[in-house]
């Protein structure tokens, strides 16, 4: 079983004695629910060597004031004995009074790039995400923090973020993993009843129809749009939120599609709000999807 700690005292104390022995820290920033996405990530910081920490903490201040944060699932047990199978030295599992005190006044927050897509539909989400991750970087001081590509704007803000502030910490980003009928892997997946589960492969099948589109040669940016609408529309019990093709460098929307375009979709499936993407390497002449 994984040791746990709940302080940034002890935390420290350990991650302290692991760097003095002569070990790189990895850290692998989650809110529990682990699944096999989670596990990638455990897995690909297991691999790099060193000492591996993961966190597992349920962070209020990204969630909206109408969201699930009381419902969020929280199988710690569970938790604790998936790290242990996948060889995590460390859980960090901090009470919020630990991470919030009380009279807790600063945030973090990247302007212009936290409030499109995901942040026009969930305010305050990535201040709340860039200020938790920020605060973890700076708890546990890694060399090396793990992120999967399923929440790609996730990773383009806290990339920003750390390009800005020089936060001296490599994001490594891990492929979006999938059931065998292409559904992402979600802690939110749990809520789906089995109708709604075959309903939210409208996302991955919208998206692959974007994609088929820009692999046929299409490279304008409208229609790839119009073709991912198209397919999430047309699915009953499906709202959609957005479909979104932006460049995955800056999360600018693009006329014309060149270099790495992440095309991104986030609906309604019931109550469930669901996200998933697609990355391509887009040439005049070639495209591509690509894992990151
Ligand atoms: O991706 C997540 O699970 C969360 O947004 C993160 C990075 C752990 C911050 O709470």
């Amino acid at each position: 079983m994984t040791a746990v700690v709940k302080s940034v005292t002890e935390l420290r104390q350990v991650v302290a004695g692991a760097r003095s022995s002569g070990q790189s820290i990895r850290l692998v920033p989650t809110m529990g629910a682990l699944h096999e996405g989670h596990a990638s990530l455990l897995r690909a910081a297991r691999a790099d060597g060193g000492f591996v920490v993961v966190s597992v903490f349920v962070n209020p201040t990204q969630f909206g004031p109408r969201e699930d944060l009381s419902r969020y699932p929280r199988p710690f047990e569970k938790d604790l004995e998936r790290c242990g199978q996948e060889g995590a030295d460390l859980v960090f599992a901090p009470p919020v009074e630990e991470v919030y005190p009380p009279g807790f006044a600063t945030f973090v927050e990247v302007q212009g790039w936290s409030d499109v897509l995901e942040g026009a539909s969930r305010p305050g989400h990535f201040r709340g995400v860039c200020t938790v991750v920020l605060k973890l970087f700076l708890m546990a001081g890694p060399d090396v923090a793990y992120f999967g590509q399923k929440d790609a704007q996730q990773v383009i803000v806290l990339k920003k973020m750390a390009r800005d502030l020089n936060v001296a910490v490599e994001l490594r980003v891990c492929p979006t993993v999938r059931e065998a009928d292409g559904l992402a892997l979600s802690s939110r997946n749990v809520y789906l009843s089995a109708e709604e589960r075959g309903r939210a492969l409208a996302l991955v099948r919208a998206l692959r129809a974007g994609r088929d589109r820009v692999l046929a040669g299409e490279r304008d940016a409208e229609a790839v749009r119009r073709a991912v609408r198209g397919v999430a529309e047309g699915t009953p019990g499906v709202t959609l939120d957005y479909a979104a093709v932006v460049s995955a460098d800056s999360l600018e929307p693009l006329t014309r599609l060149h270099g790495k375009v992440l095309l991104a979709i986030a609906a309604r499936v019931g109550a469930t709000r669901l996200i998933d993407n697609l990355l391509l390497s887009v040439t005049e002449n070639e495209a591509a999807e690509v894992p990151v």
